[in-house]
């Protein structure tokens, strides 16, 4: 056999075989690749760039989106940023997403949940249901966050993220370029890498505000309710939902179907 076709035919019996895997219409793995040595800033640049008005960042206003956000605004000031007010956040929180807006000149876009949803959730089951069981919970989180994060990605192709590999056992397997199946798009997460103590030298050097409530024993900042300072040589992410297990800690923002 000729060479030529008999290296065809190897690649072909080589062919893995089909199955039900989802068709990802973008390199991820390639991306990944390629932006191994890349700091977060060329990251960001790359893909703002690619993507056009087809990418947002999605901040919590936590401290790794106060960094994000900044090298954003370098990048690309006019880059849409929102963030999911579920009316029951910090008022830290509030005057952060004020003063970050002001600081950077940027427009960061709030999105808010179905009042009829809150409401027939509200009369149902209680207004701190979340205490109850983790479906309360899941349920509380599913309306006030997932359905106007949704309503957030409508007509983008990829959204970024200020999630960290070493935040908790459910986010160690991340990767800087992920493809997000439950939404169907691109999510770039710059800062996979990162540790905690690059994300503070990073906001001290370059003077990046943030929330108070971090220097008071909250290094992770959620809604009021459900969040609580941590204690002294506790997780990070101890202090989110503290009354469940560590393994069912996630809103669903993140959740891999
Ligand atoms: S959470 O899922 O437990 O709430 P966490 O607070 O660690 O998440 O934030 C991780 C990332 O999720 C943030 O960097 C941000 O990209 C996104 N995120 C979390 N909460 C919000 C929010 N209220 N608005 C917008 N993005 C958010
Ligand atoms: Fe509701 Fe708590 Fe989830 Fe906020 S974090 S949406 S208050 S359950």
């Amino acid at each position: 056999m000729e060479q030529s076709t008999f290296l065809r035919k190897g690649l072909l019996y080589l062919q893995p075989k089909k199955t039900a895997m989802p068709e990802i219409p973008f390199p991820v793995d390639t991306w990944n690749r390629q932006f191994e040595q890349n700091d977060a800033s060329g990251i960001l640049t790359f893909f703002l760039q690619y993507f056009g008005g087809k990418i947002a960042f999605s901040s919590s206003m936590g401290a790794e989106d106060q960094v994000i956000t900044h090298m954003i605004s370098r990048i690309n000031p006019k880059t849409s940023i929102f963030t999911l007010d579920t009316g029951r956040l910090f008022p830290e929180t509030c005057d952060l997403i004020q003063s970050t807006g002001v600081r950077y000149g940027i427009n960061i876009k709030v999105y808010f949940p179905d009042t009829a949803k809150v409401e027939e959730m509200v009369t149902g089951k209680g207004i701190n249901l979340f205490y109850e069981s983790v479906e309360n919970r899941k349920l509380c989180c599913h309306i006030r966050k997932i359905e106007p994060l949704k309503r957030a990605f409508s007509g983008l192709s990829a959204w970024v993220s200020g999630l960290r590999k070493s935040q908790s056992v459910t986010r160690n397997g991340i990767q800087t370029v992920e493809w997000d199946e439950t939404n169907r798009l691109v999510k770039i997460n710059p800062l996979a890498s990162w540790t905690e103590e690059q994300v503070w030298n990073y906001i001290k050097e370059n003077k990046i505000p943030y929330n108070p409530l971090h220097s008071k024993g909250y290094p992770s900042i959620g809604c009021m309710p459900c969040t609580r300072a941590i204690f002294p040589g506790e997780d990070i992410r101890a202090g989110r939902w503290w009354w469940e297990n560590s393994d069912s800690r996630e809103c669903g923002l993140h959740v891999k179907e």
